[in-house]
């Protein structure tokens, strides 16, 4: 069992929901313990509705929801193709989608809505408890035909380091073995927590809650070293505008939208 360094319990709010919570403590290592008893400031809560990432302290609860809010409405309204996203991934009217690896999950956000653009979608993450909030919000929105028929090419959750998973990958890449079973991904798809994420109001509570949480992502430039060893097409990194690269390696190009840049660096046209 691995045992976390990030101070977070598990909760639930009721009996109801406490078989399940503590699953996840036994499998995680964190403490569980009754949403009324709850005296730290980070804990996973497990409610009759969603599994909930809180923040006692600020005041902010989280959950991922595929089906309604900010994500249902932009997959009806957000532009499809003209996105920059789909820029940035390639996407090209005649051709296929191609394959995506989002190696930083994070809240899944991205990864539904290249999946929303056809995508087949594997989803890698670290963190036990966004992998948790992501696999709750997958068995919840599958009930919902038009999810099912969103993912049906493909869509994954991985909990592992990307580092680690790709670097194996990496190892499969040899020419003197026939590998014809692997599947490499045409992209792979980057957006570790960025170091100088403000603290301001201006910062999302997603994105607040997720700082608490995980910090920065110091690994970054090894990361994107073996995304370049992998992806068979190119590799995608999403970046706030301004900010400055993840390494000294200079992108292929960019596609920049009001506040974000992505950084393209091509492997195969
Ligand atoms: C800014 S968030 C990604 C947000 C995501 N694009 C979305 O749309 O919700 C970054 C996430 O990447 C994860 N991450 C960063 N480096 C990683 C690595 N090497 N392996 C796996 N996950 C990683 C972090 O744990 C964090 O959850």
């Amino acid at each position: 069992m691995n045992i976390p360094d990030t101070p977070i319990l598990i909760s639930y709010s009721s009996d109801e929901e406490k078989i399940d919570a503590l699953k996840f403590s036994k499998i995680s290592g964190y403490p569980c313990i009754k949403k009324s008893d709850v005296n730290s400031s980070l804990h996973l809560n497990y409610s009759s509705a969603f599994v909930e990432l809180c923040d006692s302290e600020k005041n902010i609860c989280i959950h991922i929801d595929f089906l309604s809010g900010n994500l249902a409405h932009r997959q009806q309204f957000g532009g499809g193709r003209s996105q920059s996203i789909a820029k940035a991934i390639g996407l090209k009217q005649g051709t296929p989608p191609p394959t995506v690896l989002d190696a930083t999950a994070g809240l899944a956000k991205d990864a539904y809505v290249l999946a929303c653009l056809g995508c087949s979608m594997t989803l890698l993450e670290r963190s036990p408890i966004l992998v948790e909030l992501i696999r709750d919000a997958i068995e919840r929105a599958k009930k919902d035909e038009h999810f099912k028929s969103i993912i049906d090419t493909g869509f994954e959750l991985i909990e592992d380091s990307s580092i680690h998973y790709l670097n194996s990958l990496a190892d499969t890449i040899n020419p003197d073995i026939a590998c014809s079973d692997i599947i490499y991904p045409d992209v792979i798809y980057l957006d570790p927590m960025y170091p100088d994420r403000k603290k301001s109001a201006s910062v999302k509570k997603n994105m607040q809650i997720l700082q608490t949480l995980l910090g920065k992502d110091e690994d970054t430039q090894e990361l994107l070293d073996a995304a370049l060893k992998v992806a068979k097409k190119r590799v995608v990194v999403k970046r706030p505008k301004g900010s400055a690269r993840l390494s000294d390696i200079k992108p292929t190009y960019q596609v920049s939208s009001k506040n974000t840049r992505y950084d393209i660096y091509i492997i195969q046209q």
